[in-house]
């Protein structure tokens, strides 16, 4: 990475505003956090600054409030957590600027932590307003960016503050930056791509530039329709994109020129309605009953993709094969995150559904690498400038 790091300025004494991702699910029926990952990611940025004698002002976004203040979507129980986590006071803040947030800052000494609270309360935030990002630069002497799963926006606290005071990146960034390039740059080989999700429209930016990078391209997820479509078979009541059934024929074809092997499943799992109870049954792929709809990849096409899985050396992971979050249909993508952890191979784990499948399955520390930032993560990889990232300083 060829941009500044934490490491490369003194942090002694000085205020360190810090941007996190802390946008955590909450359990709708306790309110308690129910994946704390995001917390623990950073974990290493915050004890370095701790032991380098910083002071911490730490600020974050939950959900999309636009604007507004929703007090479900506060950063207190966040900073009870991860005060728990640290063994050390958090102070959360009720607002993220203005007086009382001045106040709250003003007499930091070092190894004080401050969270302030939820930017997106302020419509100016999303907006990358320049008042609203220089207010939040007067708070701290320096910025660390540790906020990845952030840092495809450009928003006040991601980019716009990066005009006011010294930006650097934190370990998190650091990390998730080189594990995604380090993976696809210079690559062990087989490189398998795995690709699901509901849509085309998607992830087609990531299926063109993945089939310039990888050897193997298998795909699952509800996408499967419109590539069968494309290949001229019935998907009875499945989900198709119909102005993406030429796309999906043209990355076909782009498979072929570029000899890379895109898989396509040869069986699936359909059910006639889209219901957590519905009946599940097993067809060919070019057989889906009429009233029958693709729910998730069938157990021969597990077998083949394990095949391929099995023989490659690096293998990323970004959407899952079918509807994961029923049991009917969770098949494919659980059999796939098994087959991973037990591998003695780089296995990337691509943020989003794809982190959550692993982290519920207790399977996150068996992999190489999972990404905190689902749409941060796809943007990169499909090649994309990171706003957040673009911003800090480079290296010299
Ligand atoms: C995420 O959960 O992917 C990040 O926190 C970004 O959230 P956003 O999509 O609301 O910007």
């Amino acid at each position: 990475m060829n941009k500044k790091t934490i490491r490369d300025i003194d942090v002694k004494d000085k205020k360190v505003l810090v941007r996190v991702d802390l946008n955590v699910p909450f359990d709708q029926i306790t309110g308690d956090i129910s994946d704390e990952t995001r917390i623990r990611a950073i974990l290493p940025t915050v004890n370095y600054l701790l032991e380098n004698n910083a002071k911490i002002i730490l600020c974050s976004h939950i959900g999309r409030p636009k604007g507004q203040v929703v007090d479900s979507m506060r950063l207190t129980p966040v900073a009870k957590r991860l005060s728990g986590l640290l063994k050390r006071p958090v102070t959360a803040t009720t607002d993220c600027i203005g007086p009382d947030v001045v106040a709250a800052t003003g007499n930091m000494v070092s190894g004080d932590i401050v969270l302030l609270e939820n930017l997106r309360f302020h419509a100016e935030e999303e907006a990358n307003d320049p008042d609203f990002a220089k207010a939040l630069a007067a708070l701290a002497d320096v910025y660390v960016s540790d906020a990845f799963g952030t840092a495809h926006r450009a928003h006040a606290s991601t980019a716009g503050v990066t005009k006011y005071i010294p930006s650097v990146a934190g370990f998190l960034i650091e990390k998730e930056i080189s594990m995604l390039h380090n993976a696809l740059d210079e690559p062990k080989r087989p490189l398998t791509a795995i690709v699901g999700g509901a849509k085309v429209s998607d992830k087609i930016t990531l299926i063109d530039k993945m089939l310039e990078q990888v050897d193997n391209l298998l795909v699952g997820g509800g996408m499967v329709s419109t590539f069968l479509r494309a290949l001229g078979h019935d998907t009875g009541a499945s989900l198709v994109e119909p102005d993406k059934i030429d796309l999906a024929r043209r990355l076909m074809d782009k498979a072929k020129a570029n000899n890379t092997n895109l898989v396509l499943p040869s069986d699936l799992v359909v059910a006639d309605k889209f219901d957590r109870e519905a009946n599940a049954a097993t067809c060919q792929s070019d057989k889906i009953p009429a009233d029958s709809m693709v729910m998730d990849i069938g157990p021969k096409s597990v077998s083949a993709y394990s095949d391929i899985i099995t023989k490659s050396k690096t293998i990323l992971w970004n959407g899952p094969m079918g509807v994961f979050e029923w049991d009917n249909f969770a098949n494919g993508t659980t059999s796939i995150a098994k087959l991973l952890a037990s591998l003695d191979a780089i296995t990337i784990m691509g943020g989003g559904s794809t982190s959550e499948v692993v982290d519920s399955m207790g399977l996150a520390d068996k992999m190489t690498h999972v990404s905190t930032g689902g749409g941060a993560s796809l943007k990169l990889l499909e090649g994309s400038v990171l706003p957040g990232l673009a911003a800090l300083m480079d290296k010299d």
